[in-house]
């Protein structure tokens, strides 16, 4: 007898409910307001809807005691290692942040201060960034990378724009560039701003990313620019920004083309400059028009922050800009939204003067000996290792020079191939050969159920047969866990060993309802044009950072 009938679980829980108001709770799900007492904690809570607004409030102990109580199903953001996101600050912070939490960063006038402090952030990120002392840089807090690489994009696009009316020459037809390892938040700057996105297959024999050799071929004169990626999202590699300069500059001469770089440091912005000081990335590159990272990452803010900076304010088209007048003066903004919460901004000024460039430095060396120790372990037993930055720095490598002279500080980053402390792995080769039905993205299913999220990807485009996991390791992955991350990997792949695996095949089955999340979702097939043939394609993976 099969035992896979579908289960509606609402309708189970409803059913074995005794309260009489909540008898309908299954018909109302669909149709009107769902009574659904899933809130059991408080008395209060037994009345509310689900999905509309309840008509009376409930104590504001009760609210927090219910919500409270839901978010505890949350994941452990501790060992949430999926996320480049960072999940702890210090006490003083947390103090600060609350402190400020009421603030809007766009009341310049109400809040003073918090605008100072922001203007400082720009100004020690241009400095760390090596802006050239002879230009203007300038920049802006933004929500996160997502929306920097918004603003990048628009710059350059209005750049390209423009010089192709002034050259009398089609300005319809923009493209950009940029390898199919992208985050989601390249695409999405393409797709929405109408930009033809050329995507540049990644191989796996070159970790994945973007080989600027090969995205030559993609550019011509509708070209806005190339966005080169510090720090890949999938294995950490830095793409080579100053070998794309240079093959740039060797095109500008061959055809007069003048590509500019928008660099995407959402990870690696806070990383290289800390450990990585001889390596070309940022505007010492001169074709590096701008930049962008995420403060939220290896900036060491929570969620809601990210950065973009211009070598120079001539970058900015001045129709981009708009004017907030207070005080009597005049400031300039360039963002998608207007209201954004200051305490991002004053926290991350907090982590610049608590840490300074040592405190930063000191942690991205402890998170890449980490990422090296998880690569070593896991690559000396049953898996394949794909992130480099375990491996010495080879002399084809960016900085092999420096192998030699500093060899008795193994914990020296610049000894290793420069990336992000991520570690992506994958079950080795002889294993998938002892051990054909066991299927990697089991290990993610066992993992979760002790607690850790550890994801399984597809490679992208290029490579997409490849799947991986990865681990991001942020500072709060210390050591002593990475030795029990390790146990719990090795216990869980020898319990897979020999296995036929029809039990894990059954459990790592996509869940296939949820109601609470059902509720909420949209049904693709009613979106405008959905039945229309050519719907654009997401090559990228839509990443959980
Ligand atoms: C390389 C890269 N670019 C952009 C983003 C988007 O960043 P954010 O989440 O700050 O919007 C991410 C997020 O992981 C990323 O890894």
């Amino acid at each position: 007898m099969s035992l896979s009938r579908h289960i509606d679980a609402e309708e189970v829980i409803a059913k074995a409910k005794e309260h009489p108001h909540t008898k309908h709770a299954h018909h109302a799900r669909r149709h009107g307001p769902a009574k659904v007492s899933t809130w059991k904690h408080d008395e209060e809570g037994t009345e509310l809807p689900k999905y509309t607004i309840p008509k009376h409030g409930i104590p504001s102990r009760s609210a927090y005691q219910l919500l409270h109580d839901e978010t505890a199903l949350d994941g452990n953001p501790l060992l949430n290692l999926a996320s480049f996101v960072h999940t702890q600050m210090p006490d003083d912070a947390n103090k600060l942040i609350l402190e400020n939490i009421n603030k809007n960063i766009v009341d310049l006038e109400e809040y003073p201060a918090a605008s100072i402090i922001h203007n400082r952030c720009v100004s020690m990120m241009a400095d760390l960034w090596k802006a050239p002392k002879d230009s203007k840089a300038i920049g802006t807090a933004t929500a996160g990378s997502s929306e920097a690489i918004m603003l990048g994009g628009l710059a350059m696009k209005k750049r390209w724009q423009e010089a192709r009316k002034a050259a009398g020459k089609d300005h319809y037809h923009p493209n950009i560039v940029f390898g199919a390892n992208a985050q989601v938040a390249l695409e999405k700057f393409a797709r929405y701003f109408d930009v033809e996105c050329r995507l540049v297959p990644v191989k796996a024999t070159k970790g994945f990313i973007m080989d600027p050799r090969d995205a030559l071929q993609f550019i011509d004169e509708n070209t806005i620019g190339v966005m080169v990626i510090l720090g890949s999202t999938y294995t950490g590699h830095f793409e080579n920004v100053q070998l794309m300069s240079d093959l740039l500059d060797d095109l500008q001469e061959k055809s007069g083309l003048d590509i500019p770089i928008h660099v995407d440091a959402a990870s690696g912005g806070f990383i290289a400059p800390f450990v990585y000081p001889r390596l070309k990335w940022s505007f010492e590159v001169k074709r590096v028009v701008s930049i962008n990272t995420s403060g939220h990452k290896f900036g060491r803010v929570y969620a809601g922050l990210g950065w973009i900076l211009w070598r120079d304010e001539s970058l900015l088209h001045k129709d981009l800009i708009f004017e907030l007048h207070y005080l009597g003066s005049t400031e300039y903004t360039f963002t998608l939204n207007f209201s954004k919460p200051a305490s991002p901004i004053i926290a991350q000024m907090y982590n610049f003067l608590n840490l300074g460039f040592e405190g930063y430095k000191r942690i991205a060396i402890r998170d890449l000996r980490n990422s090296r120790m998880l690569s070593r372990a896991l690559e000396s037993t049953y898996f394949t290792v794909l992130s480099n930055i375990h491996h010495p720095a080879t002399s084809t490598g960016a900085l092999g020079h420096i192998l030699g002279h500093a060899a008795d500080d193994t914990d020296n980053p610049e000894l290793y191939e420069p990336g992000l402390p991520v570690v992506s792995f994958r079950l080795s080769e002889e294993f998938q050969k002892a051990n054909p039905g066991v299927q990697q993205r089991w290990i993610q299913v066992l993992l979760k159920t002790k607690g850790w999220i550890v994801p399984n990807y597809s490679a992208p485009m290029g490579a997409e047969n490849v799947e991986m996991l990865r681990v991001v390791v942020r500072e709060s992955l210390t050591e002593d866990l990475i030795e029990r991350l390790v146990v719990d990997i090795l216990e869980i792949t020898e319990s897979l060993q020999g296995s036929e695996g029809t039990m894990m095949a059954t459990m790592s089955k996509p869940v296939v309802h949820q109601p609470d999340h059902e509720h909420g979702r949209p049904d693709k097939t009613n979106f405008g044009d959905a039945d229309q043939p050519g719907e654009a394609k997401q090559s990228g993976f839509s990443s959980r950072c």
